[in-house]
């Protein structure tokens, strides 16, 4: 059987290591270890037991394990870097990395650095943890691979074909890089502005915040156009993008995004990989982005707090 192995158990990692777990050897590395019993309430609300490898970095590193065929990393974007260095000393240097982040700040670093072929990964699927042995299924969603320089398209049709396999529904692509930048353009027009005001998504489409989510947009809209990057669904610029943000909103509009998530857990929250590439391809193409370097400077004071 061939092994993946997880690293970074949060809520996508552990449902992708239980749907992963009936085809494949499956091995969960984080800093701490987890229960093996791990439980999974689905979609249906069905409620599956299983025991899944649960280990530590060091254990993992000392055990000298047999190569994986892959690597997910499913860490928050500003830890992804640092759980590879953990594990890189046992990983033979042609192993295939699958990139789950969020933003645009782990992916092109870690593909410029790591000798392998490097997948990233974007999905809507939607997940929570309910402590250290459980995660609930909590919205069927769409998942893309590809690299972002074109050149392992057989490796993402195979694990693309493995996912759908497993329940996700996953489709092997070739313009990962734009997919990506298009999810980060929605999170950077709703993430920042909820888990400053803790409010739910929702609230957004109200008078006190639907303004500032347009001059948001619109700074968006001028950076994305200047790297090429088109609204998804035919889209175009700023109404594009905004029509999208709505509909994000209006999909999810009871959701408590994951930046609000983090300000309420006091983690640090994900800014340097959502807003950090936004200002500095703004920076790069001499555009204003007093917006958005705004938003991050005000979520830079929160995390001070932490
Ligand atoms: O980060 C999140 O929570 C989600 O990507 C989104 C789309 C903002 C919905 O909550």
């Amino acid at each position: 059987m061939t092994t993946h192995w997880i690293l970074g158990p949060g809520a996508i990692g552990r449902l992708l290591a239980h749907s992963l777990a009936p085809f494949v050897d499956v091995a969960v590395v984080g800093r701490r270890a987890l229960p093996a019993r791990q439980v999974l309430t689905t979609l249906e609300g069905e409620v599956h037991v299983r025991y899944l490898n649960s280990l530590t970095a060091e254990k993992l590193v000392a055990d000298t394990p047999e190569p994986p065929a892959f690597v997910h990393i499913t860490t928050k974007a500003m830890a992804a870097e640092a759980a590879l260095a953990c594990i890189a000393s046992v990983l033979p240097p042609s192993t295939p990395l699958v990139l789950w982040q969020n933003g645009f700040y782990s992916q092109p670093r870690i593909t410029t650095a790591w000798p392998g072929p490097v997948l990233c990964a974007t999905t809507t699927q939607g997940a929570y943890l309910t402590g250290d042995d459980g995660v609930v299924h909590a919205g069927r969603g769409l998942t893309f691979v590809g690299d972002l320089d074109n050149q392992h398209a057989g490796l993402a049709e195979s694990l693309a074909a493995l996912l759908s396999e497993t329940g996700f529904t996953a489709t092997a692509v070739g313009d990962i890089r734009s997919r990506l930048w298009q999810k980060l353009a929605v999170n950077a027009a709703i993430n920042p502005l909820v888990a400053l005001h803790s409010v739910r998504n929702g609230e957004l489409r109200g008078d006190a915040y639907s303004g500032r989510v347009v001059v948001v947009v619109k700074e968006v809209a001028a950076i994305l156009a200047k790297e090429g990057v088109v609204p998804p669904n035919g889209g175009e610029g700023e109404t594009g993008w905004l029509a999208l943000v709505w509909q994000v909103v209006e999909n999810t509009a009871n959701n408590k995004a994951s930046m609000l998530q983090d300000v309420e857990a006091k983690r640090l929250t994900e800014r340097g990989a959502i807003l950090g590439p936004l200002i500095e391809r703004a920076e790069r193409h001499g555009l204003g982005c007093e917006v958005l370097k705004g938003l991050d400077q005000e979520l830079a004071q929160v995390e001070v707090g932490f």
